[in-house]
Protein backbone atom coordinates (compact mmCIF):
# COMPACT_ATOMS: atom_id res chain seq x y z
CA UNK A 1 0.00 0.00 0.00
CA UNK A 2 2.83 2.73 1.11
CA UNK A 3 4.56 1.94 -2.38
CA UNK A 4 1.20 2.70 -4.50
CA UNK A 5 0.56 5.76 -2.41
CA UNK A 6 4.38 7.01 -3.17
CA UNK A 7 3.83 6.26 -6.68
CA UNK A 8 0.97 8.71 -7.43
CA UNK A 9 2.87 11.36 -4.61
CA UNK A 10 5.32 11.17 -7.40
CA UNK A 11 2.93 11.37 -10.16
CA UNK A 12 0.95 14.23 -8.24
CA UNK A 13 4.07 15.93 -7.75
CA UNK A 14 5.64 16.19 -11.47
CA UNK A 15 2.26 17.29 -12.36
CA UNK A 16 1.90 19.97 -10.10
CA UNK A 17 5.99 20.73 -11.43
CA UNK A 18 4.58 20.58 -14.67
CA UNK A 19 1.99 23.74 -14.25
CA UNK A 20 4.82 25.14 -11.17
CA UNK A 21 6.90 26.21 -14.26
CA UNK A 22 4.71 26.69 -17.25
CA UNK A 23 1.96 29.31 -15.53
CA UNK A 24 4.64 31.78 -14.90
CA UNK A 25 6.06 30.78 -18.38
CA UNK A 26 2.46 32.37 -19.62
CA UNK A 27 2.89 35.21 -17.35
CA UNK A 28 6.01 36.24 -19.32
CA UNK A 29 4.37 36.05 -22.42
CA UNK A 30 1.44 37.55 -21.07
CA UNK A 31 3.47 40.47 -19.82
CA UNK A 32 4.71 40.79 -23.72
CA UNK A 33 1.94 40.95 -25.11
CA UNK A 34 0.56 44.37 -26.50
CA UNK A 35 -3.01 42.95 -28.59
CA UNK A 36 -6.52 42.31 -26.56
CA UNK A 37 -7.23 39.01 -28.34
CA UNK A 38 -4.00 37.24 -26.97
CA UNK A 39 -3.93 38.84 -23.30
CA UNK A 40 -7.81 37.62 -23.06
CA UNK A 41 -6.20 34.36 -24.43
CA UNK A 42 -3.38 34.65 -22.03
CA UNK A 43 -5.93 34.28 -19.18
CA UNK A 44 -8.43 32.10 -19.79
CA UNK A 45 -5.12 29.92 -20.30
CA UNK A 46 -3.75 30.77 -17.14
CA UNK A 47 -6.77 30.39 -15.09
CA UNK A 48 -7.34 26.85 -16.47
CA UNK A 49 -4.04 25.84 -15.71
CA UNK A 50 -4.44 26.98 -12.56
CA UNK A 51 -7.96 25.52 -11.14
CA UNK A 52 -7.54 22.48 -13.46
CA UNK A 53 -4.46 20.93 -12.76
CA UNK A 54 -2.08 23.15 -10.68
CA UNK A 55 -4.45 23.33 -7.27
CA UNK A 56 -5.71 19.85 -7.66
CA UNK A 57 -1.63 18.68 -8.14
CA UNK A 58 -1.05 20.14 -5.07
CA UNK A 59 -3.80 18.98 -2.64
CA UNK A 60 -2.91 15.36 -3.94
CA UNK A 61 0.73 15.41 -3.63
CA UNK A 62 0.59 16.80 0.12
CA UNK A 63 -2.31 14.48 0.82
CA UNK A 64 -0.58 11.73 0.08
CA UNK A 65 2.78 12.99 1.37
CA UNK A 66 0.80 13.22 4.46
CA UNK A 67 -0.63 9.87 4.26
CA UNK A 68 2.33 8.60 4.18
CA UNK A 69 4.21 10.09 6.75
CA UNK A 70 0.82 8.92 8.72
CA UNK A 71 1.80 5.14 7.63
CA UNK A 72 5.68 5.93 8.60
CA UNK A 73 5.76 8.42 11.80
CA UNK A 74 9.84 7.26 11.51
CA UNK A 75 10.55 9.95 8.62
CA UNK A 76 9.29 12.51 11.03
CA UNK A 77 12.33 12.57 13.13
CA UNK A 78 14.88 12.97 10.08
CA UNK A 79 16.23 16.27 9.79
CA UNK A 80 16.07 15.48 5.45
CA UNK A 81 12.00 15.36 6.41
CA UNK A 82 12.26 18.96 8.40
CA UNK A 83 14.70 20.12 5.45
CA UNK A 84 11.89 19.00 2.90
CA UNK A 85 8.62 20.14 4.82
CA UNK A 86 10.03 23.77 5.26
CA UNK A 87 10.53 23.85 1.09
CA UNK A 88 7.10 22.37 0.59
CA UNK A 89 5.84 25.29 2.69
CA UNK A 90 7.68 27.70 1.03
CA UNK A 91 6.62 25.82 -2.46
CA UNK A 92 2.92 26.49 -1.41
CA UNK A 93 3.67 30.33 -0.93
CA UNK A 94 5.16 30.25 -4.10
CA UNK A 95 1.75 28.95 -5.33
CA UNK A 96 -0.66 31.38 -3.87
CA UNK A 97 1.57 34.07 -5.20
CA UNK A 98 1.25 32.77 -8.74
CA UNK A 99 -2.84 32.74 -7.53
CA UNK A 100 -2.32 36.34 -6.66
CA UNK A 101 -0.64 37.42 -9.91
CA UNK A 102 -2.83 35.74 -11.76
CA UNK A 103 -5.56 37.93 -10.45
CA UNK A 104 -4.18 40.99 -11.44
CA UNK A 105 -3.38 39.70 -15.09
CA UNK A 106 -7.32 38.90 -14.72
CA UNK A 107 -8.19 42.43 -13.97
CA UNK A 108 -5.67 43.99 -16.09
CA UNK A 109 -3.37 45.29 -13.16
CA UNK A 110 -0.60 43.66 -13.56
CA UNK A 111 2.41 45.85 -12.96
CA UNK A 112 5.62 43.77 -13.63
CA UNK A 113 7.77 42.99 -17.08
CA UNK A 114 8.55 40.17 -18.63
CA UNK A 115 12.24 40.35 -16.92
CA UNK A 116 10.36 39.70 -13.45
CA UNK A 117 8.56 36.99 -14.41
CA UNK A 118 11.70 35.60 -16.25
CA UNK A 119 13.26 35.06 -12.38
CA UNK A 120 9.95 34.45 -10.90
CA UNK A 121 10.26 31.13 -12.90
CA UNK A 122 13.59 29.81 -11.59
CA UNK A 123 12.35 29.62 -7.97
CA UNK A 124 10.48 26.33 -8.22
CA UNK A 125 13.66 24.74 -10.15
CA UNK A 126 15.45 25.69 -6.84
CA UNK A 127 12.92 23.99 -4.80
CA UNK A 128 12.34 20.60 -6.84
CA UNK A 129 16.48 20.17 -7.03
CA UNK A 130 17.29 20.09 -3.21
CA UNK A 131 13.72 17.97 -2.33
CA UNK A 132 14.45 15.39 -4.74
CA UNK A 133 18.06 15.41 -3.65
CA UNK A 134 16.47 15.19 0.37
CA UNK A 135 14.45 12.67 -0.28
CA UNK A 136 16.16 10.54 -2.39
CA UNK A 137 20.04 10.88 -0.60
CA UNK A 138 18.97 11.59 2.77
CA UNK A 139 21.64 13.39 3.84
CA UNK A 140 20.87 13.79 7.20
C1 LIG B 1 3.44 18.26 2.49
C2 LIG B 1 3.99 17.80 1.38
C3 LIG B 1 4.76 16.52 1.30
C4 LIG B 1 4.87 15.48 2.22
C5 LIG B 1 4.22 15.38 3.60
C6 LIG B 1 5.72 14.47 1.63
C7 LIG B 1 6.07 13.27 2.22
C8 LIG B 1 6.77 12.26 1.62
C9 LIG B 1 7.07 10.98 2.20
C10 LIG B 1 6.68 10.55 3.60
C11 LIG B 1 7.75 10.25 1.28
C12 LIG B 1 8.27 8.83 1.43
C13 LIG B 1 9.75 8.84 1.73
C14 LIG B 1 10.34 7.46 1.58
O1 LIG B 1 9.59 6.47 1.58
O2 LIG B 1 11.57 7.37 1.44
C15 LIG B 1 7.89 11.08 0.10
C16 LIG B 1 8.54 10.68 -1.05
C17 LIG B 1 8.87 11.51 -2.08
N1 LIG B 1 8.51 12.84 -2.18
FE1 LIG B 1 7.28 13.85 -0.95
N2 LIG B 1 6.13 14.90 0.38
C18 LIG B 1 5.58 16.15 0.16
C19 LIG B 1 5.78 16.94 -0.97
C20 LIG B 1 6.71 16.66 -1.96
C21 LIG B 1 7.15 17.58 -2.97
C22 LIG B 1 6.66 19.01 -3.14
C23 LIG B 1 8.06 16.92 -3.74
C24 LIG B 1 8.85 17.41 -4.92
C25 LIG B 1 9.46 18.57 -4.95
C26 LIG B 1 8.18 15.59 -3.25
C27 LIG B 1 8.99 14.62 -3.80
C28 LIG B 1 9.07 13.33 -3.35
C29 LIG B 1 9.79 12.26 -4.02
C30 LIG B 1 10.57 12.39 -5.34
C31 LIG B 1 9.65 11.13 -3.23
C32 LIG B 1 10.20 9.72 -3.53
C33 LIG B 1 11.47 9.45 -2.74
C34 LIG B 1 11.93 8.04 -2.92
O3 LIG B 1 11.50 7.14 -2.19
O4 LIG B 1 12.74 7.78 -3.82
N3 LIG B 1 7.35 15.46 -2.14
N4 LIG B 1 7.28 12.30 0.32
Amino acid sequence: MYLWIKAFHIIAVVTWFAALFYLPRLFVYHAMSEDRVSQERFKIMERKLYRGIMTPSMVVAVGLGLWMLQQMPFWMSQGWMHAKLTLVVALIGYHFVCGHYLRLFANDRNTRGHVFYRWFNEAPVLVLIAVVILVVVKPF
